[in-house]
């Protein structure tokens, strides 16, 4: 068996995004060596803005904007969707992406998208809890562990079943932006290649079976 899967039976992955994109980085950064099973063929960016399209384009994978401002949740989901299906992806990775997605999206790929999460689930999660308030709400209940959650998608906002999670201890002089690096640092950009091969590889050694 080859190390590495041979371009035309590598899962493809399609990265949603909205911000930043240092999880989308590490998802790019780990591809050949963590990844081995997966691909990533789109990244789509919820805002015209985000800095992810810029990583995308370093690395020669193709980016798409759809503003989700400048339409209907319903036009959004259905160009989403579009993007999808023309470039074959199979699972769908939410990477920062901060856009609720509804029931009929969700729907559309049981156990097929994976969100990375930064908090240990069932603790700060769920609806109004994204990127800075999670750590913000973290430090304010005055807990001393927290960390990061990779799940699948459904439904329930963060209620998915949880693939992978990693403990980050707190410090006392912790700020909500110092624990949110660390949280990225020490769990999510590991956390996230890493389940994202799982789920590649499932999905792949499925395909060989058949
Ligand atoms: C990350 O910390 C991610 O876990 C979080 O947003 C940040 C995006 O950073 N996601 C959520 O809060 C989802 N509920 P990035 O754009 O640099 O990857």
């Amino acid at each position: 068996m080859p190390q590495h899967a041979s371009q035309a039976k590598r899962t493809k992955i399609a990265v949603l995004v909205s911000g930043g994109g240092t999880n989308l980085q590490a998802l790019i950064d780990a591809q050949g060596s963590v990844i081995k099973s997966g691909e990533i063929v789109i990244v789509i960016a919820s805002n015209r803005e985000a800095y992810a399209l810029e990583r995308a384009k370093k690395a020669g994978i193709r980016g798409v904007a759809v503003p989700k401002k400048e339409m209907t949740q319903e036009a959004f989901e259905s160009k989403i969707v579009e993007l999808l299906d023309e470039s074959g992806a199979e699972i769908i990775i939410l990477a920062g992406f901060l856009s609720i997605l509804s029931e009929d999206f969700t729907k559309r790929y049981p156990r097929r998208i994976i969100n990375i999460h930064p908090s240990l689930i069932p603790s700060f999660c769920g609806q109004g809890y994204y990127g800075l308030k999670v750590h913000e709400a973290a430090l304010a209940r005055g807990v001393k562990v927290t960390g990061a959650t990779v799940h699948f998608v459904n439904e329930i906002p963060d209620g998915g079943e949880i693939i992978l999670q990693k403990a980050v201890y707190i410090n006392p002089d912790d700020t909500p932006e110092s624990l949110q690096l660390r949280v990225m640092q020490e769990a999510e950009w590991k956390l996230l290649p890493e389940a994202a091969e799982l789920v590649s590889k499932e999905i792949m050694d499925s395909k060989e079976q058949k």
